[in-house]
């Protein structure tokens, strides 16, 4: 079953992930190196590079980097260009898609929608 990984640092995304409702593990800064056990998609807000540091740490803890399926990226069109570049930067370099995108905690549709791109990835497991 695929599992969801989440950052968050002013509880937007924590809120998406909440309406979500499917499994999730959050990574937090008190302690990254979390490993896990199943294939999982990332969901990242945007911010600089430096306020990534857990979620690096994670993505460098024992298996993880490789069972990542692919990266949800939540942020702010105001950005413009650095819309979700986060979750970008961290597919490119992984060599995973980004498989979703959404502003702020996600409007309903942004909930529907990702549950289905959710459900897309893992039938494609079996
Ligand atoms: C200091 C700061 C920098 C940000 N930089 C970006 C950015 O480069 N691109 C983007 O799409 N959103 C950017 N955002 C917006 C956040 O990614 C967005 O509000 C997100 O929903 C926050 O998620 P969180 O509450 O889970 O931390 C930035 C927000 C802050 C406060």
């Amino acid at each position: 079953m695929t599992r969801l990984a989440f950052y968050s640092i002013t509880g937007q995304t924590r809120r998406f992930i909440n309406k979500v409702g499917f499994p999730a593990y959050e990574i937090s800064d008190a302690d990254p190196y979390h490993a896990m056990t199943e294939p999982y998609i990332l969901v990242v807000p945007a911010y600089d590079d430096d306020m990534m540091d857990s979620v690096i740490d994670f993505l460098g803890y024992q298996n993880n980097a490789q069972k990542l399926q692919g990266v949800a990226g939540g942020g702010n069109r105001n950005f413009n260009q650095l819309y979700i570049h986060t979750a970008k930067d961290i597919a490119s370099g992984l060599g995973v898609p980004v498989v979703f995108d959404f502003e702020f905690n996600g409007t309903d549709a942004d909930v529907k929608k990702f549950r289905k791109v959710v459900a897309q990835i893992e039938s494609k497991q079996h």
